[in-house]
């Protein structure tokens, strides 16, 4: 196993890119003061310009230096940081995070993963990692380094963290006006949230806000059908819970026990496995649609339309 922290520190320095385990999903990372380096890394994630990235911190210390942190971003970071929560904070004007990472806006997706792995990386450093999932743009995220190896042309360092602990991705939160809107459903639910924050709400104007968030994404090559009560001739199933489903070519079930954690878990695992089979697509089985289940959901309904 790869897990050479210093190794992927010159890389980062060298204006290179790495890719590095989170507790939620892997990710493919790079300098966020480096402007050649973002441009690489848009590049060979083939994503979209206008798609910000977010920034890894290994502490708040020097997020409180570049941001701007009303009292939501506070009762957050002291409950869910370190951890899988991203939130959009206002840049300040000397910062020099760069412009381009977040389409030249100053509002700026921040998280302080919990990795020890990802935490070690960072303290190695004296600036942010701007880091996207490692995957190309709207394919399965990774929550191991077998997931990686058709992604990329290149050949990319990987830090070698084993499995992820989630296994979905950070959910991304946006505070201004002291408003909280979770622009991305992920590790945290929202039920969570609601404890700490009553307001919370669901923004269903993805698009605008979070680009990321266009329907047609987290998607396996075979066609998806989710919620089905039947599989057809030819179908793999990602199956969850005891039930009456079945298929000749090839089934995995997220939690026979109806365990939302351990679904979440293998959530993208499976469906990698699932897309390496020779079946017609894949059917989904009906998945509550409670916490980590409501997260589950969104991702398998951006995966399945068109
Ligand atoms: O768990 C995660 O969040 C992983 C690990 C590697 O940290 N990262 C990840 O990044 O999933 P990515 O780029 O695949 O998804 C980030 C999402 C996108 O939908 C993006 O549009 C949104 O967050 N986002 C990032 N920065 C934003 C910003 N400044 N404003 C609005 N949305 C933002
Ligand atoms: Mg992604």
């Amino acid at each position: 196993m790869k897990r050479n922290t210093n190794k992927a520190k010159k890389i980062l320095e060298d204006g290179g890119l790495v890719i590095f385990p989170t507790e939620t999903v892997y990710g493919i990372g790079c300098n966020a003061t480096n402007l050649q380096a973002i441009k690489r890394l848009y590049k060979i994630k083939k994503r979209p310009a206008n798609n910000p990235l977010i920034c890894h911190f290994s502490d708040i210390n020097y997020i409180k230096k570049n941001f701007k942190l009303n009292k939501i971003a506070y009762q957050l970071a002291d409950k869910f940081w370190p951890g899988p929560l991203t939130i959009i904070l206002k840049k300040k004007e000397d910062t020099k995070i760069h412009p381009m990472l977040s389409n030249n806006t100053k509002f700026v997706g921040c998280r302080i993963p919990k990795h020890p792995l990802a935490q070690k990386l960072l303290k190695k450093l004296n600036f942010p990692i701007a880091a996207p999932s490692a995957n190309i743009s709207n394919k399965l995220s990774s929550t191991n380094t077998s997931h990686l190896k058709d992604f990329f042309d290149e050949n990319i360092y990987i830090l070698d963290g084993g499995k992820s602990f989630y296994g979905l991705e950070s959910t991304v939160v946006d505070i201004r006006n002291n408003k909280i809107k979770i622009l991305r459903l992920g590790s945290i639910t929202f039920e969570q949230i609601k404890m700490l924050i009553p307001n919370v709400v669901i923004s269903h104007n993805y698009s605008k806000l979070s680009p990321g968030q266009k329907q047609k994404h987290y998607s396996p090559n075979l066609p998806l059908r989710i919620n089905v009560n039947s599989v057809l001739e030819g179908e793999a199933l990602l199956n969850f819970g005891k039930n009456n489903l079945k298929s000749k070519t090839k089934e995995l079930n997220l939690s026979l026990t109806e365990n939302l954690e351990e679904a979440s878990n293998n959530f993208y695992d499976y469906l990698h496995k699932l897309d390496n089979t020779k079946s017609i697509g894949i059917a989904v089985a009906p998945i509550p649609n409670k916490n980590l289940g409501k997260t589950i959901n969104d991702r398998l309904f951006r995966a399945s339309s068109n």
